[in-house]
């Protein structure tokens, strides 16, 4: 088959386009609002885009509950400059999705999805303990999207890495990260995740 996404044309039951991206990471990222509340989401449009300095970005589409359209995450960060990237595993899915409620900015979601904050070391935002590995960015780029709609505005920010931390029981003997251990989780389409394990790892070796 074949559509052009403006015209909607897809003739399926659900817009397939993030089934076609898959599988994406998930940044779940924490923030702290004008008055010091701690905010936390994920972001499944996420990703890491350089090595030096370390990369990530995400994007927010509008938001819903508040009269500024934004997502809290977004406007807290475009205030304050800061953020911190909480890698999502097995372990933590149930909580991830919890953060993905609707909530006013007053609401602290990392205390509301029963999680527990670890104070960063360069910037202000806290960590999610139950996530064994941190990234401490600063925004250092904010791209908005071109849209014709108000309900399709989508900004993209960029953060460097400037801190990160990793659980040292996922750093094997061999020096390299235990992926396995960490069992992270990835977002497919629709309503459907996917976990790495040790059996969905394979190894290839790049040509020269
Ligand atoms: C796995 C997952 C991935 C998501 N990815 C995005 C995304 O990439 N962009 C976005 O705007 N919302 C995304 N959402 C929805 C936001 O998490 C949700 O709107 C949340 O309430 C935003 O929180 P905030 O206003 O505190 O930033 C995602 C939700 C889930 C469960």
């Amino acid at each position: 088959m074949f559509y052009e996404p403006r015209t909607g044309d897809h003739g399926l039951p659900k817009n397939p386009f993030n089934s076609l991206v898959i599988p994406r990471p998930i940044g779940w990222i924490t923030s702290l609002g004008a008055d010091g509340t701690v905010n936390l989401a994920p972001y499944s449009f996420f990703n890491a885009v350089a090595y030096r300095p370390p990369t990530v970005m995400f994007s927010a589409g509008h938001g819903i509950v508040d009269d500024d359209r934004l997502k809290d995450s977004q406007r807290n960060i475009e205030a304050t400059g800061e953020f911190v990237h909480n890698v999502t595993t097995w372990e933590t899915r149930e909580a991830m999705n919890a953060t993905a409620a609707h909530l006013p900015k007053e609401v602290d979601e990392l205390a509301e999805a029963g999680l527990t904050p670890l104070p960063s070391k360069l910037v202000q935002p806290p960590r999610v303990k139950e996530s064994p590995i941190h990234f401490e960015c600063k925004l250092i780029q904010v791209v908005r999207l071109p849209h014709e709609k108000p309900e399709d505005a989508y900004t993209v920010l960029f953060g460097e890495v400037i801190g990160i931390h990793i659980d040292d029981d996922l750093i094997g003997e061999d020096g390299l990260i235990d992926v396995a251990k960490l069992c992270p989780i990835a977002r497919l389409g629709y309503q459907d995740y996917a976990k790495v394990v040790a059996e969905t790892i394979f190894t290839l070796e790049r040509p020269d």
